[in-house]
C-alpha cells in the first residue's frame, strides 16, 4: 500500500448504515431509551421483512403498508418509532415467553426474539394465512427460524403456549379480552393499543395478584384495528358523502342526528376566544382526550378528501392528511375548537345553534385542562377491572366501560 495514499474507506453495507442511522435518530428523539432495545434494533435487518421496499423506505421512520384490500390497509410494518416505544414499554428479559398478536411482516417478532434470547420463546399470530406465510419466510431469511407462527384470530390468544410473561398486540383493540388476561403468567404484562374514548393509547398493564391490571406506562399511538371476533363496531358516522365524519368519544353515546350535524357544519357562526394554541397531538390525546373523558358527548369532527379543502374545514387542525377538531353538541348545533394555520390562539366556533350551555361547558373544560398543565396521554394512570372484579368507584372517578372490563382513568400528578 502506498503510504502517501489515504486508506480506502472500509466497504460498508448500505442497509447496515441505514439501520445505524435509524437507531441513532430513534435514540436522539428519545424513542429508544435502553441499550438493549438499541442493540436489538441495530441487529435485526428490517429490510429483509420488507423485500418489496427500498432500503431507504425500510429504514425511514414511517409505517410501510404491506396489504390493502378495497382501499383499506389491513397490514403494515409499524413505524420504527412506535416499535421502539412499545419495546421499551414491554421491558423484555432473556428467557421470557411472549405472545404477539399481529405478526404482520414478522419484524417485531424478530426483535422480541432477539431480546428474550435462545432461552425465551416467541409465538406470533396473524389472522391472514398469506401474511403468516410471508412472515415465516422473512423470519427464516433474517435468522429467526424459532419464532412460532400461527394463523388464527388473536382475539382468542393462543392457549397452547400459555402462560406468557408478555402478551403484546400490534393491532388496535377497543376491549381487554378475557383470553389475553387468562393467558398471562402471574405478574405478566399486557401491552396493547387500546381505544379509550376515541383515542388510541399504547398501554402497558401489569397483572396484579388481585386480578386487576394497572398501567405502568401510557403512550399515544395509531394502529390498524383488530379484525375478527374482537373487531367491535366502528363508531364513525359519515356526514354526507364528501368526507365529513363525526366520531363520538363514547361508543355508547349515539352520534346526534348526522343530517342536523351536517347542516350545522355548513352554518359557522359566532366565535369566542380561548387563549390556547393546540397541536395536532392536543386534538387527539391532550385536550381531546381530556374533553372526551370529562364529557362523553364530545365528538371528533374530521374532514377528509375534498371536505378538508372546503371553507367549513378552515380552522380545523391539520392531522395526517385530514383536518380535525373537537366538538361539543348542543341543542341545535355544536361548538367546535378552531384556530388559524398561521398561528395564534384557538377559538370556540358555534355551528348552528349549540346553545350557551355547550359553549360555557366547553370553555370551562378547556380552562381546567390548561390549569392542570395541559396533561396528555403519558400522564394517564389506568386501572382495569376485568369481568368478575367489581370496580368500587369514589365520587368523581372517571369510569370507562369496555366490552369485557371497566377502566378507571386518572391523570397522574397535580391535576386541578
Ligand atoms: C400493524 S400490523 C402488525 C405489524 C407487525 N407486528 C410487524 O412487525 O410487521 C397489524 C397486523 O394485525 C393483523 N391482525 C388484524 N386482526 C387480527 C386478529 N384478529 N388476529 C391476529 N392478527 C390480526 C393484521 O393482519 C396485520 O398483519
Amino acid at each position: 500500500m502506498d503510504p502517501a495514499q489515504p486508506a480506502a474507506p472500509p466497504r460498508t453495507d448500505p442497509a447496515q448504515e441505514a439501520r445505524a442511522r435509524m437507531v441513532d435518530a430513534l435514540r436522539r428523539d428519545g424513542r429508544v431509551r435502553s441499550d438493549t432495545v438499541a442493540w436489538a434494533m441495530s441487529a435485526v435487518p428490517r429490510h429483509l421483512f420488507l423485500p418489496d421496499a427500498t432500503v431507504e423506505t425500510a429504514y425511514a421512520d414511517s409505517a410501510v403498508v404491506t396489504k390493502v384490500v378495497a382501499g383499506v390497509a389491513l397490514s403494515s410494518a409499524s413505524q420504527p418509532s412506535m416499535v421502539a416505544i412499545m419495546l421499551e414499554q414491554l421491558d423484555l428479559h432473556p428467557g421470557q415467553r411472549v405472545l404477539e398478536i399481529g405478526a404482520g411482516t414478522g419484524y417485531n417478532a424478530a426483535l422480541i426474539a432477539r431480546l428474550v434470547g435462545a432461552s425465551g420463546a416467541v409465538t406470533t399470530v396473524d389472522i391472514d394465512e398469506d401474511i403468516v406465510v410471508a412472515a415465516a419466510g422473512h423470519l427464516v431469511a433474517a435468522g429467526y427460524p424459532d419464532v412460532v407462527l400461527v394463523t388464527g384470530d388473536g382475539a382468542l390468544g393462543h392457549p397452547p403456549g400459555a402462560p406468557y410473561d408478555r402478551v403484546v398486540l400490534t393491532v388496535g383493540s377497543a376491549d381487554l379480552r378475557p383470553e389475553w388476561i387468562a393467558q398471562l403468567a402471574p405478574d405478566g404484562r399486557l401491552l396493547l393499543p387500546l381505544r379509550v374514548r376515541g383515542s388510541q393509547l399504547s398501554v402497558a398493564f401489569d397483572l396484579g395478584a388481585d386480578g386487576l391490571l394497572r398501567s405502568t406506562s401510557v403512550r399515544s399511538c395509531a394502529f390498524i384495528r383488530l379484525r375478527g371476533a374482537g373487531a367491535g363496531a366502528e363508531p364513525v358516522a359519515a356526514l354526507g358523502t364528501d368526507g365529513w365524519s363525526a366520531e363520538p368519544a363514547d361508543p355508547g353515546t349515539p352520534v346526534p342526528d348526522p343530517d342536523a350535524l351536517r347542516a350545522a357544519v355548513d352554518r359557522p357562526g359566532t366565535e369566542e376566544p380561548l387563549g390556547v394554541r393546540l397541536s395536532a397531538a392536543d386534538v387527539w390525546d391532550g385536550l381531546g382526550l381530556w374533553l372526551a373523558l370529562g364529557e362523553p358527548r364530545t365528538l371528533r369532527l374530521v374532514a377528509r378528501g375534498t371536505a378538508a379543502e372546503s371553507p367549513a374545514a378552515a380552522g380545523l387542525v391539520a392531522v395526517a392528511g385530514a383536518r380535525a377538531t373537537i366538538a361539543l353538541p348542543g341543542t341545535g348545533g355544536f361548538v367546535a375548537l378552531v384556530q388559524d394555520d398561521a398561528g395564534g390562539p384557538a377559538r370556540m366556533r358555534c355551528h348552528g345553534d349549540p346553545g350557551c350551555d355547550a359553549v360555557a361547558r366547553l370553555g370551562a373544560l378547556v380552562d381546567v385542562w390548561v390549569a392542570a398543565g395541559r396533561p396528555h396521554a403519558a400522564d394517564l394512570q389506568l386501572t382495569a377491572f376485568p369481568q368478575g372484579c367489581a370496580a368500587t368507584p369514589a365520587a368523581g372517578d372517571c369510569l370507562v366501560e369496555l366490552g369485557s372490563a371497566t377502566l378507571l382513568v386518572e391523570y397522574l400528578g397535580p391535576v386541578a
